[in-house]
C-alpha cells in the first residue's frame, strides 16, 4: 500500500456544492440523494428494475431483476432482450436529437470533424452491414486496435449492433500483448488502422497486427479490417486484409439492430491482475449500459446543452463507458480527441475547451500534474491564458488525486465555480461507484467521497467485518450491482478466487485499501495486491517481471512501485543477470536495453523508470523475495524493518544505489 497518500488524511478543507449548481442539478440536494439511497437499500430489486425500465428500451421486457441463484455468477434482467447500439443511436433519431452533433472529433493536427446522431447512425449501420456480409454474427469476438477516432466508436457500436463481442486493445500495446489477447479471446476478426497520429508523429499500428497474426494460434482470424488514417504504405495480405471505407461504402444505411439477451457479453476488456496473465473482464449488455447511462446523468449531471469531454482512450474502460456508450445513450454532444495533451504545446487541453465550449471535462490526475508543471514553466500554456468560462463541471479518474493537484484544478481550470467529481471505479465495476454528486456532495480534496445509490461500498477487515471510521481496511462492495464484471473470459475460477474470496462473506473485493472518515467519505490508499497504477494505467508487477526474465541476459527480476510526483507510481525493477553484476556504463547500457525490451514485450507504459542490478535479491531462508524491503530501498529510504529472516541482508546495500 502506498504511504504517500497518508498526508491527505489530514486534509480538512470542505467545499460545499455551489448553490447555482444545486439549483439545476439532476440530483439536487442531500434529500434527493438520500431518497435514492433509501429506495435502493430498502428494495434493491425494485430500485434497479425501475431504473432499467425507465432508462433503457427493451425489445423484450425482463421479468426478473436479479438472479442470485449461483453466486458470484449474477444475472441482471436475465430474461430481457435489448440492443445496446439501438439504445445509443436509434433512440436519438426519434427524440429530437437526430441533427444534434454527437461527436466533435479533433485530430492530433487540429482538424475538426463533426457528426450528427443521424450521420453516426448511418456510419454504424453501413459498417455493421459490412461485417454482416463477411459472416460475422452474434457471439463472435472482434479485436479492435484503433487510434482515437470516430471510426473507433463506429467499430465498437457496429459490433454491439450485431451482438459481436468486442475487445479493444489500447494502441500502445505491443504485438505480443495483442497476440495474447487475440488468442485468449478467440477472435475471428481484427479491426485496426494503418497508423495513428500522436504528437505530430505517425505511429504504425497494422505492422503490430500482422506480426501478432503471424505468431501462431490466430488461425481463427478471418479478416483484418483497416481504417486508413494516414494513407502511408502498408503491407497487404489480399486474402485477409480489407479497407474499412471500401467495405462500408457500398452497404445499405439500414441495419436492424440484433436483440440480445441482457446478459450477452457486450465486451471483454483485458486488465492487469496479480499474476502475469491479464484478465479478460467480461461485461454484460443490459446492466452495463444502464449504469453507463445513469452515471452520465447522476455524476456528470448530463444536460441536453452540455459539451462533454472525456480525455481517456477507448482502449481503457473509461473510454468505453464515458465515450462510446454513456454519452451516446444520454444523447450528449461530446468531444473525441486523437492527440496528446502536450502537442503542439501544453495549452492544448485548455485551447480545446475554449474552442469547443466544453462544459464538462473529465481527465486523470497524471495529466493534471504534468500540465501544472508545464504551465509553471510557460505562462502561455497556463489555463488562465484561455477562456474556460464554458466549464461547469470537472471530473477526475484513474488514481487518487493529491490535494495540491485538486486545488490547482479547482482554482485554475474550474475558476472556483465548478464542482470536481473524483470518481472511484475500476475496469471490473463498469462505471462510477464512489463519487461526489455535483449537486449534492460537499467536496474534500483527495477524497472520492460517498457511494452512489445502490452501490453498497464498505471498508472491512480480513474476515469481512465492518471497520470503523478512521481505520484502514479492504474496500468491498457488499451486494451485486448491474454493471459488475460477469466473469473472467474463459476462467470462471479465477473470477471467483480474485474477487470473491471465501473469507469475505461473498462481498466483491476491489483490491484497494481505503478508509472512511467520520463523515462517511472514502479515502483510497492504494492497491493491496501486486498491481501498480502508473499514470492511471494498471500494471501487474508480475507481468513486468515475466517480460524481464524472458530476456536472455536476465536470471531473476523483482518489480515494485515507487511513489512518483507526476505518474502517481513508477516502476522500479531489481534485476539479477545470468552473468556478473554490471557497473558504470555497462549497467546503463544494459538498463536501456532491458527497458526497451519491456516496451517491446508489453508496451511503452510498462517501461521501468529505473533498473537496479544486484548479485542477488533479498530473500527469506525459504527463498521468497521480500518485496516490501525492495519497496523501501526503491524509495531511497533506510531499511528500518527487521531483516533477521533475510538470508542475505548485505544485498540491500547493493540494491540501495541507483545505477
Ligand atoms: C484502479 C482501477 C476507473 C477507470 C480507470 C482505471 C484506481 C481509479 C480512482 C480514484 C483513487 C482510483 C484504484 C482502482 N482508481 N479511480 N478516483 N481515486 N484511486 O481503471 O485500470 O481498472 O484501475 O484504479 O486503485 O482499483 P482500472
Amino acid at each position: 500500500m502506498s504511504t504517500s497518500i497518508e498526508s491527505v488524511l489530514h486534509e480538512t478543507r470542505v467545499f460545499p456544492p455551489p448553490a447555482a449548481f444545486v439549483a439545476q442539478a439532476n440530483v439536487s440536494g442531500q434529500a434527493a440523494y438520500q431518497a435514492l439511497l433509501d429506495e435502493a437499500d430498502r428494495d434493491p430489486n425494485g430500485f434497479w428494475g425501475r431504473l432499467a425500465r425507465e432508462n433503457l428500451q427493451w425489445t423484450k421486457p425482463f421479468t426478473q431483476v436479479l438472479d442470485e441463484s449461483n453466486p458470484p455468477f449474477y444475472k441482471w434482467f436475465g430474461d430481457g432482450e435489448l440492443n445496446v447500439s439501438a439504445n445509443c443511436l436509434d433512440v436519438n433519431l426519434v427524440n429530437g436529437n437526430a441533427d444534434k452533433i454527437a461527436i466533435i472529433f479533433e485530430a492530433d493536427g487540429g482538424e475538426v470533424v463533426k457528426v450528427t446522431y443521424r450521420q453516426l447512425h448511418e456510419r454504424v449501420c453501413k459498417f455493421a452491414n459490412a461485417l454482416k456480409s463477411l459472416g460475422y454474427k452474434v457471439g463472435d469476438r472482434a479485436i479492435i486496435y484503433l487510434p482515437m477516432s470516430i471510426e473507433a466508436v463506429v467499430a465498437m457500436q457496429a459490433c454491439a449492433r450485431l451482438g459481436v463481442i468486442h475487445s479493444v486493445v489500447f494502441g500502445g500495446f505491443s504485438s505480443k500483448s495483442l497476440h495474447e489477447r487475440i488468442t485468449d479471446v478467440g477472435a475471428s476478426l481484427v479491426i485496426t488502422a494503418d497508423a495513428q497520429m500522436r504528437g505530430g508523429k505517425a505511429i504504425a499500428l497494422k505492422p503490430a497486427v500482422d506480426e501478432a497474426l503471424g505468431m501462431g494460434g490466430c488461425e481463427a482470424v478471418r479478416h483484418s479490417i483497416v481504417y486508413r488514417r494516414t494513407g502511408g504504405e502498408v503491407a497487404w495480405d489480399a486474402k485477409r486484409d480489407l479497407w474499412m471505407h471500401e467495405i462500408a461504402e457500398k452497404q445499405s444505411a439500414d441495419c436492424p439492430p440484433v436483440p440480445v439477451n441482457a446478459e450477452h457479453p457486450l465486451f471483454i476488456l483485458y486488465t492487469s491482475g496479480s499474476t502475469g496473465k491479464p484478465k479478460g473482464v467480461q461485461h454484460s449488455s443490459g446492466g452495463y449500459l444502464l449504469w453507463a447511462k445513469l452515471t452520465m446523468q447522476w455524476t456528470f449531471d448530463a444536460k441536453p446543452s452540455d459539451i462533454f469531454w472525456c480525455t481517456a482512450d477507448v482502449g481503457w474502460v473509461t473510454g468505453h463507458s464515458y465515450i462510446t456508450y454513456g454519452p451516446l445513450a444520454a444523447g450528449m454532444t461530446q468531444v473525441v480527441f486523437e492527440g496528446v495533451p502536450t502537442y503542439p504545446d501544453a495549452g492544448r487541453f485548455w485551447k480545446m475547451i475554449q474552442d469547443h465550449k466544453v462544459t464538462t471535462f473529465y481527465t486523470a490526475p497524471t495529466a493534471i500534474r504534468s500540465l501544472i508543471k508545464a504551465s509553471d514553466a510557460n505562462a502561455a500554456h497556463h489555463p488562465k491564458s484561455f477562456d474556460l468560462s464554458s466549464l461547469r463541471l470537472l471530473g477526475s479518474v484513474g488514481e487518487p488525486i493529491n490535494p495540491e493537484a485538486w486545488m490547482w484544478y479547482h482554482i485554475n481550470v474550474g475558476g472556483e465555480r465548478c464542482p470536481i467529481v473524483d470518481t472511484w471505479w475500476q475496469t471490473e465495476t463498469g462505471g462510477h461507484m464512489i463519487t461526489p454528486l455535483p449537486g449534492v456532495t460537499p467536496l474534500k480534496p483527495g477524497s472520492c467521497t460517498t457511494r452512489l445509490p445502490g452501490i453498497t461500498a464498505a471498508i472491512v477487515d480480513e474476515t469481512g467485518g465492518d471497520v470503523e471510521a478512521g481505520h484502514g481496511g479492504f474496500l468491498v462492495i457488499k451486494r451485486p450491482w448491474p454493471s459488475m464484471i460477469r466473469t473472467i473470459w474463459g476462467d470462471p475460477d479465477r473470477y471467483q478466487k480474485s474477487y470473491f474470496p471465501s473469507e469475505l462473506r461473498g462481498y466483491y473485493l476491489a483490491g484497494d485499501g481505503a478508509q472512511c472518515d467520520a463523515d462517511g467519505c472514502f479515502w483510497i490508499m492504494g492497491r493491496i495486491d501486486d498491481v501498480l497504477n502508473v499514470s492511471g494505467h494498471r500494471l501487474g508487477t508480475m507481468e513486468v517481471e515475466s517480460a524481464l526474465v524472458a530476456h536472455e541476459l536476465v536470471a531473476e527480476a523483482a518489480v515494485v512501485g515507487r511513489p512518483d510526483a507526476t505518474t502517481g507510481e513508477a516502476v522500479v525493477a531489481f534485476v539479477v543477470l545470468k552473468r556478473s553484476r554490471p557497473e558504470g556504463d555497462e549497467a546503463i547500457a544494459i538498463g536501456k536495453q532491458l527497458r526497451d525490451w519491456v516496451a517491446k514485450e508489453i508496451g511503452p507504459i510498462a517501461k521501468p523508470k529505473e533498473i537496479r542490478f544486484g548479485e542477488n535479491l533479498p530473500k527469506t531462508r525459504s527463498g521468497k523475495i521480500m518485496r516490501r524491503l525492495l519497496r523501501v530501498v526503491a524509495k531511497g529510504e533506510e531499511v528500518t524493518q527487521d531483516v533477521s529472516t533475510l538470508e542475505n541482508p548485505a544485498i540491500l546495500d547493493q540494491l540501495s544505489k541507483p545505477v
